[in-house]
C-alpha cells in the first residue's frame, strides 16, 4: 500500500449535517410564516440526458436546506400551526419492483422515522390531499415562476378549491414568493454549516495541491481536471459545486473556459477554477501557476499585483463593512500596479478608477456568497444600499487580471497571461477566516510545491 492510499484508508466519512439542524431550519422558517399560511416546496426532478441515461441527480437546494430527503418526486408542504402536524412530506411509495431497478426508497415510514417529517403521504395522492391542507389557509408561500410545471400544480390546487366555494371552501387571497424568508436564512451559515464548508473547502484546496504537484508542460488540460475529480471522488465528494475550468496560457482569459483540451505549454500559466461539493455546500477555488513551475518575470509582477488585490480585499472582509467595499479595495491595488506597469494611463489613480480603466483587464465582480449554491443566495443590495458584512456570511474573494494575446493596447510581453486568485471566507466577530488557507498562493509556496514533482 503506498502512503497516499494508506491515507485515503484512515479517512473518516466526510461530513454531514445532522438531521436536527433541518428540523431546527423547519422550526425557524414556520415560525416567520405569517399565521394561517403554507409554505409549498417541490424537489428537483430527474433530468434526461439522452434517452435512458439520466443526468446524476442533485436535490433542489431550498428542498433540500429544510428536509435533508435526497429524492426526486416530492413536495414539502410547511403549515404553521397544523394540529396533526407542521412538516408534511409528499413522497413515492416504497415498491419492490422499482426499488429493485432504480434503488432504494424512503417512503413514508422513513421520512417520518428518519427524516422527522411529522407527516406524510405517497406523491400520487397529492391532488387529492394538498388542496385540502391549502382550504382555509389565507397565504400561499411558493417560489412562483422557477418551474413552469409546478406553477400550473400549484394553480390547479388552488382551482380545485375555488371550484368548491358555493360549498363553502375558502381558497388563498394572498401568494408570497418564500425566498425572501428562506434565502436570508441561508445566507447565515451555523457551526455546522460551517464545519460541512470547511471540509468541502478543505478537499477542494488538497485537489489543488494534487494538480499542482502533477502539473507538466505537453500535459492536457483535461489531465489536471482528472486529476483534480480523482481527489474530490476519493475523499467522498462526489460531484463538483460546478464546471471546472481548466485554462493554459490564453484560454485562461476566456473567463467560463471549460472545453479543458488544449495542450499545456512550458512557459505559459494555467488557471484552475474548481470545487467540489459536499453533503450539498459549495467549495470554490481558484488557483493560477506556471505550467513548468516557475514563474517568469512578467507572469510573477501581475501575479504578484492581483494576489495584492485579492489580500486588501480579504482585509475590507469584516463585520461593519458592506457587500462592496472588498471589490472597491481590490480594484484599487489592481489599479495602482496597472498603472505603475503602464498598463493603462490616466492622470490619477482616481481618476483611472472613476473612469473605470481596469475594466479591459478586470471585468468581474471580486466575489459571491458561497453555500448550496456555488453563486449562493442571498440578497447583495437591501433598501437600495449595499449589504453590509455579518459573521456567518461566507463569500468567495478572487480578483484577476486578464490580458488576452493580441491585446493592441498593452505591450506584447504581457500578452496571453490570464489570472485569478480565488479563496472562500466566512465573516466571523472581528474580520473573517480563509476556509480555504491550505491551497498554496504565494509565488514562493507554489514554487516549492511544484519542485517537489
Ligand atoms: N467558479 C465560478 C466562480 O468562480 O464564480
Ligand atoms: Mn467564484
Ligand atoms: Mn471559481
Amino acid at each position: 500500500m503506498n502512503e497516499s492510499t494508506e491515507k485515503l484508508e484512515s479517512r473518516k466519512l466526510p461530513a454531514k449535517l445532522p438531521m436536527k439542524e433541518y428540523a431546527a431550519r423547519r422550526q425557524r422558517l414556520l415560525r416567520q410564516m405569517a399565521p394561517n399560511s403554507i409554505a409549498i416546496l417541490p424537489s428537483a426532478s430527474l433530468k434526461i440526458r439522452n434517452r435512458d441515461a439520466e443526468y446524476p441527480f442533485r436535490q433542489d437546494s431550498d428542498f433540500y436546506y429544510l428536509t435533508g430527503f435526497p429524492e426526486p418526486e416530492a413536495v414539502l408542504a410547511l403549515i404553521p400551526g397544523r394540529e396533526h402536524g407542521e412538516a408534511v412530506l409528499f413522497c413515492k411509495e416504497r415498491n419492490p419492483e422499482f426499488e429493485l431497478w432504480n434503488g432504494r426508497l424512503a417512503g413514508q415510514e422513513g421520512a417520518v422515522e428518519v427524516y422527522g417529517m411529522d407527516d406524510a403521504f405517497p406523491i400520487a395522492d397529492i391532488d387529492e390531499i394538498l388542496p385540502g391542507l391549502i382550504e382555509g389557509r389565507s397565504k400561499v408561500y411558493y417560489a412562483m415562476g422557477r418551474d413552469e410545471k409546478f406553477d400550473r400544480q400549484v394553480m390547479d390546487w388552488i382551482n380545485a378549491i375555488r371550484a368548491k366555494v358555493r360549498s363553502g371552501a375558502q381558497p388563498p387571497g394572498e401568494f408570497a414568493a418564500l425566498e425572501h424568508l428562506l434565502h436570508d436564512m441561508r445566507l447565515y451559515k451555523s457551526p455546522a454549516e460551517l464545519k460541512v464548508m470547511g471540509e468541502a473547502a478543505e478537499i477542494t484546496a488538497q485537489a489543488h495541491i494534487r494538480a499542482m504537484k502533477a502539473c507538466r508542460p505537453g500535459m492536457l488540460e483535461y489531465q489536471l481536471e482528472a486529476e483534480i475529480n480523482y481527489h474530490f471522488l476519493m475523499n467522498g465528494a462526489r460531484a463538483s459545486a460546478y464546471n471546472a475550468i481548466v485554462g493554459g496560457g490564453d484560454n485562461a482569459c476566456i473567463l467560463h473556459y471549460t472545453e479543458n483540451d488544449q495542450v499545456l505549454r512550458d512557459g505559459d500559466l494555467v488557471l484552475i477554477d474548481a470545487g467540489c461539493e459536499l453533503d450539498h455546500y459549495a467549495a470554490d477555488i481558484t488557483r493560477t501557476i506556471p505550467v513548468n513551475g516557475k514563474f517568469s518575470p512578467e507572469q510573477r509582477t501581475l501575479y504578484e499585483l492581483v494576489l495584492s488585490a485579492q489580500e486588501a480585499a480579504i482585509a475590507a472582509t469584516k463585520p461593519g463593512n458592506h457587500w462592496n467595499q472588498p471589490h472597491e479595495a481590490a480594484v484599487r491595488v489592481l489599479c495602482e500596479g496597472l498603472l505603475k506597469l503602464g498598463i493603462i494611463q490616466a492622470p490619477s489613480l482616481e481618476e483611472a478608477i472613476a473612469q473605470e480603466l481596469y475594466r479591459p483587464f478586470y471585468m468581474h465582480r471580486t466575489g459571491h456568497w458561497l453555500g448550496m449554491d456555488v453563486h449562493d443566495v442571498g440578497d447583495y443590495k437591501i433598501g437600495g444600499e449595499w449589504r453590509v458584512l455579518e459573521p456567518g456570511m461566507v463569500m468567495t474573494v478572487e480578483p484577476g487580471l486578464y490580458i488576452a494575446a493580441n491585446c493592441e493596447s498593452v505591450e506584447p510581453r504581457w500578452w496571453g497571461i490570464g489570472i485569478r486568485i480565488e479563496d472562500d471566507v466566512v465573516v466571523t466577530k472581528d474580520g473573517c477566516q480563509v476556509l480555504t488557507a491550505s491551497a498554496p498562493k504565494t509565488v514562493a509556496d507554489i514554487e516549492r510545491i511544484m519542485a517537489e514533482r
